[in-house]
């Protein structure tokens, strides 16, 4: 399977932002457009707006994400939402491992393992984030970062016989919310050494996972990066809260998807 199989895949992650009304105004704008879309498109708003989402995205193609998920399935877990209350609002993604979660939430490697095969048992497709911070990469060590990162859990996943639920994001650390954007090249270099990395486990599955980028991707530099052979979507933070922003990042993908 080349590229071309599999298709691109541009998620919006809005992080804590977001009020009734401008959850309504963003989806209103960019739900009319959806059935334009030739690309896959989802959107991953903070948990408590997830209803409003279900019910406005429900006549569109849209799916919904989550940003999060306990690593328990119930019980006595105060502020901690399980992966059956996702697909109970019909949630089909959840973003893993983010950076932001990793620093200030202290998730390790290999509760982020545990997350992604809780996700995969309740039927969710985990999207687990990955990235080295600007430190590591000037000591050379972006490599050994994401094969540590990919490795723990692709083993708890490749164990279960789970790994191709799996969807990657390579979030370069001082990408994020920066406004610098990995070059083309670089951000290729990084989902080339995924993907050899998960074919360690299977070549098969690794040629089908999807591996998207994410870290101040644009409408300005969507296409060079979206055009990489390795690169299979985006993962948007800031130019998601922006519905022009974000439709013009989804239309590079549908052309993208139409030459392909
Ligand atoms: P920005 O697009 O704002 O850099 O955020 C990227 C991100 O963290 C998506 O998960």
């Amino acid at each position: 399977m080349g590229a071309g199989l599999r298709r691109k895949l541009i998620v919006g992650n809005w992080k804590m932002n977001g009020s009734r009304q401008t959850v309504r105004e963003l989806l209103g704008v960019i739900g009319a457009r959806s059935k334009a879309l030739g690309c896959e498109v989802a959107i991953c708003p903070p948990f408590v707006y997830l209803d409003l989402c279900d019910v406005v995205l429900s006549a569109t193609g849209i799916k919904l994400g989550a940003q999060d998920l306990s690593e328990h399935a119930n019980g006595a877990r105060t502020g901690d939402v399980s992966a059956a209350m996702l697909t109970d609002f019909r949630c089909r993604y959840v973003l893993l491992g983010h950076s932001e979660r990793r620093a200030s939430h202290g998730e390790c490697d290999e509760a982020v393992a545990r997350k992604a095969l809780q996700a995969i048992t309740a039927g969710l497709s985990p999207i687990v984030c990955v990235g080295e911070t600007w430190e590591e990469r000037q000591s050379d060590s972006t490599h050994d970062v994401l094969s540590r990162q990919i490795r723990v859990v692709a083993d708890v996943l490749a164990r279960s016989g789970q790994l191709m639920a799996l969807t990657v994001a390579y979030e370069p650390v001082w990408a994020i919310g920066s406004g610098v954007t990995a070059t083309a090249d670089v951000a290729q270099d990084a989902h080339a050494f995924i993907r050899r990395c998960l074919a360690g486990y299977s070549a098969s599955i690794a040629q089908s996972v999807r591996i998207l980028y994410g870290g101040s991707m644009k409408p300005e530099n969507a296409a060079a990066l979206l055009a990489m052979p390795d690169i299979d979507g985006g993962l948007i933070g800031g130019a998601s809260l922006n519905a022009q922003q974000f439709l013009s990042i989804a239309d590079v993908a549908t052309a993208l998807e139409a030459v392909q």
